[in-house]
């Protein structure tokens, strides 16, 4: 069995603008991730920027940014065994070309920018990114 985790989730502008919102959530809690979180934000630039900066002297940076700035977010918090790992199964690969079956960005990625959702990729990474969007009374298990 494996230890209870917490992940950052975003659900991404091509995301809300096509009002997949519930039905990826199903997805997180079919699969036994718990959202114990949950927020509808529009990001800054400025938000955005700082919360992709490891990507920053990557090419794809401010397209990236200008994506994510697009329209409105849902930032969440999943929970659950391994949340981590088990959250980037349900996602799916980055690239929705290179995604499983029944992955969330088989099903509803546009392309490997616009490819719906978010998820923390270490729990390092996540406790930062989730301390980034969410104060502990925000977070209700
Ligand atoms: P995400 O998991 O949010 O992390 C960085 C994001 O950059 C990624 O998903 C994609 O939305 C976006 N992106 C755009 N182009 C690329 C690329 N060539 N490689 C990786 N990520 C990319």
């Amino acid at each position: 069995m494996g230890a209870k985790e917490r992940t950052l989730s975003i659900i991404k502008p091509d995301a809300t603008r096509r009002d997949l919102t519930g039905k990826i959530n199903a997805k997180f809690e079919d699969a036994g991730l718990h959202i114990v979180a949950q927020k509808r934000l529009h990001l800054t630039e400025e938000q955005a920027g700082k919360f992709y900066e490891v990507h920053k002297e990557r090419p794809f940076f401010k397209d990236l940014v200008d994506f994510m700035i697009s329209g409105p977010v849902v930032v969440q918090v999943l929970e659950g065994e391994d949340a981590v790992a088990l959250n980037r199964k349900v996602m799916g690969a980055t690239n929705p070309a290179n995604a499983d079956p029944g992955t969330i960005r088989k099903e509803y990625a546009e392309s490997i920018e616009a490819n719906s959702v978010h998820g923390s990729d270490s729990l390092d990474n996540a406790k930062k990114e989730i301390a980034f969007f969410f104060s502990e009374t925000e977070i209700v298990g």
